[in-house]
């Protein structure tokens, strides 16, 4: 079946827009074509529609947080270099449909021929982008002999060190290549998991994979600050899409930084942070809040009204204490306790069923976007693990460091420059 013919046939897996639908048929060998639904173009607001995957940067970094989060750190298995650049093209051709909200390759998921398995495995099929993004990252890992990219490895991309009360499980840390996938729609952050992987076979093995919920950050002004599984407002003091000055200073790699190739891209940290929510759930009130720093209702900081408001480090109560206490979260994670140290946090909270002894295994799966770990997870985290009260009721479990490279142009792929 030819493309065109493709597109007679109506082949999508939902309606669609048409300027992300021309946007993504750059570079695309054949792709299953799509049809707009009845009524569906005047449903596709802010939580359906598109986010463009071309583009200076990555999306799914300043992109406003969506709902939903399937993470996966992939090991490269196949040992030739040119298999891994073939393997980065075609996850690049697929992206870009599958934020689009198409099916991927040139049939699709269902228009195929009978005796070959489909090339989309449709359990998206009908439902929106929901504001799908995918966004790839290099770990330390992928530069040793394999490939010969050890002389491009960043100096940024640093192995992560121990801290203290580190407990990680080697099987949910490290990875050679990370995608995460964010969208409001779990399905959607699913399906495009499982396509990648699919894609990968022979060249990639899925590592560990996590899945999110209930975004625990907000990375726009124009999004409300949600809760993380504490039942705290997270993400009030987060970088946001608007500061657009401190963006270039905090988080996107600059020209002078180097390598080149990571111009305009970000270094992400993940944490698989288990919460030792039964314990919690047995503290007080008031505990709770002396330790995160803020109030559990508005989520303003201790001794204010309102959750926006400065944080005042210097006051104290009628007794003399300092109302925001010396080792309160918000204190110690505060730039001006960490050389004016910054991160973009858009973690998700997980529940990955119970642990066996009636626990929940709950937590925070932490994410965080910056222009250079050195000198802003790692202090940031040394001095946590040192001294927050919060580590009382959490453990690390897994971690990761990724070097996400500029954007991608209509007609390149993710990690181009690396290769060139
Ligand atoms: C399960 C673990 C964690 C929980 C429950 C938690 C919770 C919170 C809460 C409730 C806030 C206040 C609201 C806000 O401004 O976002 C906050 C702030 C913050 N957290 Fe965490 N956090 C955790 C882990 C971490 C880690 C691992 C880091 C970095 C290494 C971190 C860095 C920050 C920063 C930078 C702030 C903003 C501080 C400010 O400038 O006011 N957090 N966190």
């Amino acid at each position: 079946m030819t493309e065109e013919s493709a597109q007679r046939k109506g082949i999508s897996r939902r309606g669609l827009f048409g300027a992300a639908g021309a946007a993504v048929a750059t570079g695309v060998a054949g792709y299953a074509a799509h049809s707009v639904l009845a009524g569906e173009e005047s449903q596709a607001a802010d939580t359906t529609g598109p986010v463009e995957f071309h583009g200076e940067h990555q999306a799914g970094i300043i992109t406003p947080v969506q709902d939903r989060l399937h993470f996966a750190a992939f090991d490269v298995t196949t040992t030739k270099r040119a298999e891994l650049v073939s393997l980065l093209k075609e996850w690049s051709a697929a992206a870009a449909l599958l934020t689009a909200g198409r099916d991927i390759g040139q049939y699709g998921a269902v228009n195929g021929p009978g005796e070959a398995p489909p090339e989309d495995t449709g359990e998206a099929v009908g439902l929106p982008p929901a504001r799908l993004t995918l966004t790839i990252g290099f770990g330390p890992s992928l530069f040793d002999k394999r490939f010969g990219l050890a002389s491009k490895r960043p100096q940024a991309l640093v192995d992560l060190p121990h801290f203290i009360a580190d407990d990680l499980d080697p099987n949910r840390s490290g990875g050679d290549i990370a995608v995460q996938a964010c969208s409001d729609d779990p399905q959607v952050a699913v399906h495009a998991i499982r396509n990648l992987a699919r894609i990968g076979f022979g060249r990639v093995a899925v590592r560990y994979s996590q899945l999110g919920f209930g975004r625990t950050a907000s990375t726009s002004r124009a999004q409300t600050t949600p809760r993380n599984l504490f039942g705290f407002k997270d993400g009030t003091n987060n970088l946001k899409l608007e500061d657009t000055a401190k963006l270039e200073q905090q988080l996107w790699v600059q020209p002078d930084d180097g390598p080149d190739w990571m111009v305009g891209g970000s270094y992400l940290v993940s944490r698989r942070i288990r919460m030792n929510i039964e314990i919690w759930d047995r503290t007080s009130l008031g505990e709770q809040e002396s330790i995160i720093g803020r109030g559990k209702g508005t989520g303003a900081p201790l001794g204010k009204a309102d959750e926006f408001d400065a944080i005042d480090f210097e006051a104290k109560n009628s007794d003399g204490d300092l109302k925001v206490a010396k080792e309160a979260h918000i204190r110690l994670a505060h730039p001006s306790f960490n050389n004016g140290a910054e991160l973009l946090r858009r973690g998700y909270n997980f529940v990955d069923g119970s642990d066996g002894l009636g626990r929940l295994d709950a937590g925070l799966f932490f994410l965080a976007y910056q222009r250079d770990p050195r000198k802003q997870f790692i202090p940031v985290q040394n001095q946590l693990a040192r001294s927050d009260v919060l580590n009382e009721y959490i453990v690390h479990v897994g971690s990761g460091i990724f070097a996400c490279p500029g954007g991608v142009t209509a007609g390149s792929y993710w990690g181009e420059k690396l290769f060139a």
